[in-house]
């Protein structure tokens, strides 16, 4: 019997947790009824399992009533049967556990992400480094070539970004189901519409990689365009985006002097 107490205790103290807590702050401010967040209730079961085997197996003889039950298991003769079954089950509850870690699931992950992180002040591609704060887009000066810029950033729209952003740019190309985040619609005011030039060149540049820590724990899917086209048509892409879309580039307030 005396094996029981330390469950006992454990039980006592998970019922105190799970509704002790709730009614103590049901009490505090009436009207409500705050639940314990699971992982809070795992860690205080655990701290409570491993204390009270701590306590309990603390002399010899208390050790031994511990563990008394697991040798008796094990060592008893015409225990066979519990045997095999025990062994079974803890097999069994490890790949139960196991399969509930990697089961896919189509649920949003809970944690937040920061869909427009603040980008570095410096980003890298094409083996150098761009100051975002300052970059401008070289071809908005080059107002005779601009539908010609436009044109061509629609090719590379086309060839590369269609798949996922979509042909009407609402982020519902054929690939766009399999990805979480889902590719940017770039017609939405929340998008493009927002951006600076230069926050959409760094985007498209170093991709879902190059997004700082706040943009995760969604892996963006978007790819590192650095590695598979030039400055140039990432330019002449952007050029098309704001084109078709009709959105103006946000611009920095020019520095009070
Ligand atoms: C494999 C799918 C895929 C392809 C191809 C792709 N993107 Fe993306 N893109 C995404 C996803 C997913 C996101 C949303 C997650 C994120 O912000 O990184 C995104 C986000 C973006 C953003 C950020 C918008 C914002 O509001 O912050 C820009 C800009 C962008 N893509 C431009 C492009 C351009 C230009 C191309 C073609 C050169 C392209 N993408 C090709 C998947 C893709």
């Amino acid at each position: 019997m005396k094996l029981l107490k330390p469950w006992i205790l454990v039980l006592v103290g998970y019922l105190l947790i799970k509704f002790g807590t709730p009614l103590a702050g049901s009490i505090l401010h009436p009207g409500t009824w705050p639940v314990v967040p699971s992982s809070v209730m795992k860690m205080f079961v655990f701290f409570m399992v491993a204390g009270a085997l701590l306590v309990y197996s603390f002399s010899e003889e208390g050790y031994d009533e511990t563990i008394a039950p697991i040798v008796d298991l094990y060592t008893k003769p015409g225990r066979g049967g519990l045997r095999i079954g025990v062994i079974l089950a803890v097999g069994f509850l490890g790949a139960y556990v196991a399969y509930q870690y990697v089961k896919p699931t189509f649920d949003a992950p809970v944690e937040l992400r920061s869909v427009h992180p603040a980008p570095p002040s410096a980003a890298k591609a094409w083996g150098k480094s761009y100051n975002l704060q300052t970059l401008k887009n070289p071809l908005r000066a080059d107002t005779a070539n601009f539908a010609k810029n436009s044109e061509e950033g629609g090719k590379v729209y086309y060839q590369n970004c269609y798949f996922c952003h979509g042909d009407m740019m609402l982020g519902k190309g054929p690939y766009a189901e399999g990805f979480n985040p889902l590719p940017a619609n770039f017609v939405d005011i929340g998008t493009i519409a927002q951006l600076t030039e230069s926050f959409v060149f760094w985007r498209i540049s170093t991709g879902g990689p190059g997004l700082p820590s706040e943009g995760t724990p969604w892996i963006s899917g978007m790819p590192v365009w650095h590695t598979l086209l030039s400055e140039d048509e990432v330019w002449k892409v952007i050029i098309f985006l704001y084109d078709y879309t009709g959105h103006k580039p946000r611009v920095t307030a020019p520095k009070k002097h």
